[in-house]
């Protein structure tokens, strides 16, 4: 199944550097940079406008994980989201747009909280910035998890690298959620994984994406990483390819090992910018 191409917002710079997003959940479909396809989207995907679309970079919010009132990863990567800013350029002349997405009557039947999202894309040279801001339109505290499910591309999974994790406390959700340490400087990803770490630097390195380049994820606010690749689950997934684990990797920075709590009128900003070094 394809995308309709009517769901779907483009950005360009000219030089084989472009976005997609699908206003199904403000999913990025798609970030070339110079040409070279930076995310995984699955063959598998399905674009019926109610699943969450397999690949790109889904929007995790208001919880990360299985949700007691309502389905996994909240709802923000199942709605329809609104454009904000229609496609435009910044004040440096980087395409960008943005997207929001305000509760009704559906998010209140399950989660009975007002919340406004906005969500901004800024094509840089080399870079994709990402902000997410979350603010409580609601006259009462509540509190969220949120993040961004980065699916990225790469030829052969077992290649890639990622540094920066060396030292951080996790949660081993293939073990039980045991709690460990990563003691390696270099983590290669050699089986499946479904990681937590908590309290990440703002800065990690995922290299061997391509032959040619390496992608530095600066983050502002999401202090924890998620690391998942299904692996031979893959193939029990109905919107997943059964080999496609082999060429691609979750990396995702969110908010969510602790909850956020959020006072009326507050405003929470989080920030992903994506760098392709070469
Ligand atoms: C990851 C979770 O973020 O998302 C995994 O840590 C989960 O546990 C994966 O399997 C995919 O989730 P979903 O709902 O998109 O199939």
């Amino acid at each position: 199944m394809s995308a309709n191409p009517k769901d779907l917002i483009s950005l360009s710079r000219g030089d084989g550097t472009s976005a997609v997003v699908h206003l199904h959940g403000a999913t990025l479909l798609s970030w070339k940079c110079k040409g070279q396809e930076m995310l995984f989207v699955s063959k598998e995907a399905v674009f019926d406008n109610k699943k969450a679309i397999r690949g790109g970079i889904p929007i995790v919010f208001p919880n990360f994980g299985p949700w007691k009132h309502g389905p996994q990863h909240g709802f923000a990567r199942i709605k329809r989201w609104d454009v904000e800013h229609e496609p435009g350029r910044d004040v440096n002349g980087n395409p960008t747009v943005s997207f929001s997405l305000c509760d009704d009557e559906g998010t209140r039947n399950m989660w009975n909280m007002k919340f406004k999202l906005v969500y901004t894309i800024v094509l840089e040279a080399d870079s994709i910035k990402l902000t997410l801001t979350v603010e409580n339109t609601d006259s009462i505290i509540y509190d969220f998890t949120c993040l961004l499910h980065t699916y990225l591309a790469t030829p052969d999974v077992t290649q890639t690298k990622i540094e920066g994790l060396e030292g951080l406390s996790y949660i081993d959700k293939l073990q039980n959620g045991e709690k460990c340490t990563e003691e390696r400087k270099i983590v290669k990803i050699t089986e499946g994984y479904d990681r937590i770490y908590k309290n990440a630097p703002s800065e990690i390195t995922v290299s061997g994406l391509d032959c040619k380049s390496s992608v530095k994820i600066n983050t502002k606010l999401f202090s924890d990483i998620v690391l998942w690749n299904p692996w031979e689950k893959a193939s029990g997934m109905s919107d997943f390819g059964d080999e496609e684990y082999q060429t691609m990797l979750c990396v995702e920075p969110g908010y969510l090992y602790k909850t956020q709590e959020i006072h009326p009128r507050q405003v929470f900003t989080f920030n992903l910018t994506m760098t392709r070094v070469q």
